[in-house]
């Protein structure tokens, strides 16, 4: 795995996974450091990794149980360090569904909520949401980017050596 810091004063960084546990490793060190409230927005196609990402997140909360993804269940809630929200916004129609689904609540809960298909409920999420973007490159390579502006940039330095 191979973390890079760009120059950037904002939280921001970049990491490079070569297979699916190092995407899982990833979400493990994000996880181990969200704070209580943190709202973690995922962007990516089908297929490039955010469950694979949530699961590594889950572990960093110590979530012992295992995470499935909830597309079909749309909220799943786990047991943690912090309990986790895991969230999947692929089957919903847009804000409007996530609002009358009581996405807010979950926000105020003291918890940890990861977002699947976030894109699609943009006005859903919070300013102060980590975005991460998960892409495919060749084969198993994917490029996964964090911008967590709340965040000072030294939080994430543990990150940049694995
Ligand atoms: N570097 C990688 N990181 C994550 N998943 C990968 C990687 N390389 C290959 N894969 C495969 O891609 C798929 C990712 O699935 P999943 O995490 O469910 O994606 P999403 O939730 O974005 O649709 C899995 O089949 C996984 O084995
Ligand atoms: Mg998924």
């Amino acid at each position: 795995m191979n973390w890079m810091m760009p120059g950037a004063s904002l939280a921001e960084i970049e990491v490079m996974t070569s297979s699916p546990g190092e995407t899982m490793l990833a979400g493990e060190k994000l996880g181990g450091l969200a704070p209580a409230g943190t709202v973690i927005a995922l962007r990516g196609n089908l297929g490039a990794g955010k469950t694979c990402l949530a699961r590594g997140i889950a572990r960093g909360l110590e979530v012992a149980e295992g995470v499935t993804s909830p597309t079909y269940t749309i909220i799943s809630e786990y047991e943690g360090r912090l309990p986790l929200y895991h969230m999947d916004a692929y089957r919903l129609s847009g804000d409007e569904d996530a609002e009358n689904l009581g996405i807010r609540e979950l926000f105020s809960q003291g918890a940890v909520t990861v977002i699947e298909w976030s894109e699609r409920i943009p006005g859903s999420i919070p300013r102060e949401a980590w975005i991460v973007e998960l892409e495919i490159l060749d084969g198993e390579k994917r490029r996964i980017r964090v911008n967590a502006p709340a965040i000072p940039q030294e939080a994430f330095s543990g990150l940049y050596c694995l």
